[in-house]
């Protein structure tokens, strides 16, 4: 397994193995890896020949400086795990080098990225999708390999893949759940254990109620979950929800 912090040298290795004919699989994270990215390497492992990892706390999609300079950080946990998982190369890119331009060029779609995660957090979507693009054009991957659990972030860079003609498979992956149901998330580590033991419920709730209003009224009811949104769209339940000053999102086919 080879670290790459270069763009320079990320992008000849990708010239190389794509002259070479070798599949890319990549799936991109920010790091502090747990099981849900995990099940992302496995897939790519066994879908492509070469599987890049990048892990980039990337600033420009935090809407509070706070949640941005709180994310969790283990480098050499994840370099365990992505051994662990075969991985190929570990693309761990330097920000000033990914935000060459000062994020004056942005991408930003007008349309869904308004709607749910959109409206609560503004601009969050134009730098999920503005890195993605970066890390795509430097990785050059066959394949993209990214998690249910963001639903609406899946659904909008399978969309920006298409837009652009960029000839990319986008692989959505199921969500990964604790066994009592919690999805798996690197933002679970700063629930307390009383936030914890009641972080299941959102799933639970999301996932037995026969519509949004009724999931909303039963989470209201909970003193120390704050509601930020549920809603029906799609034939897909999508809730955000605020246990102390940690913010869960999660969604439920229905
Ligand atoms: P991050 O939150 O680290 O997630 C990286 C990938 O893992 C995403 O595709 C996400 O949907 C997936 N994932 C997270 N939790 C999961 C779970 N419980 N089960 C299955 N998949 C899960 O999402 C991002 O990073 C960033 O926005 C990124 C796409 C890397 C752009 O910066």
């Amino acid at each position: 397994m080879q670290i790459i912090k270069s763009i320079a040298q990320m992008q000849d290795i990708a010239q190389q193995l794509n002259n070479q004919g070798k599949s890319i699989g990549f799936v991109p994270t920010m790091g502090f890896l747990h099981a849900g990215h995990e099940s992302l390497l496995a897939q790519s492992r066994v879908d492509n020949p070469i599987s890049i990892l990048s892990i980039f706390v990337n600033p420009t999609q935090f809407n509070q400086a706070s949640d941005f300079e709180g994310y969790p950080i283990d480098l050499e946990k994840d370099l365990v795990l992505a051994k662990k998982n075969q991985v190929d190369y570990v693309f761990i890119p330097d920000k000033t080098e990914i935000y060459v331009d000062a994020y004056r060029y942005q991408v930003q779609e007008n349309q869904h990225s308004m709607l749910l995660e959109g409206e609560h957090r503004p601009g969050h979507f134009t730098g999920v999708l503005t890195v993605v693009l970066k890390l795509l054009n430097i990785v050059r991957p066959q394949k993209l390999y990214l998690g249910k659990k963001d639903y609406q972030q899946y659904r909008l860079i399978q969309d920006m893949v298409s837009a652009f003609f960029m000839p990319i498979e986008v692989i959505g992956c199921e969500t990964l759940r604790e066994i009592d149901g919690l999805a798996m998330s690197s933002r679970n580590v700063r629930l307390n254990t009383e936030e914890r033991a009641l972080a299941p419920v959102l799933y639970d709730v999301l996932a037995t109620s026969k519509t949004a209003y009724e999931a909303q009224e039963k989470l209201i009811k909970y003193d120390f979950i704050k509601v930020e949104y549920v809603t029906d769209l799609e034939s897909r339940r999508y809730a955000a929800v605020w246990l102390g000053q940690t913010r869960l999102i999660d969604n439920v086919e229905l």
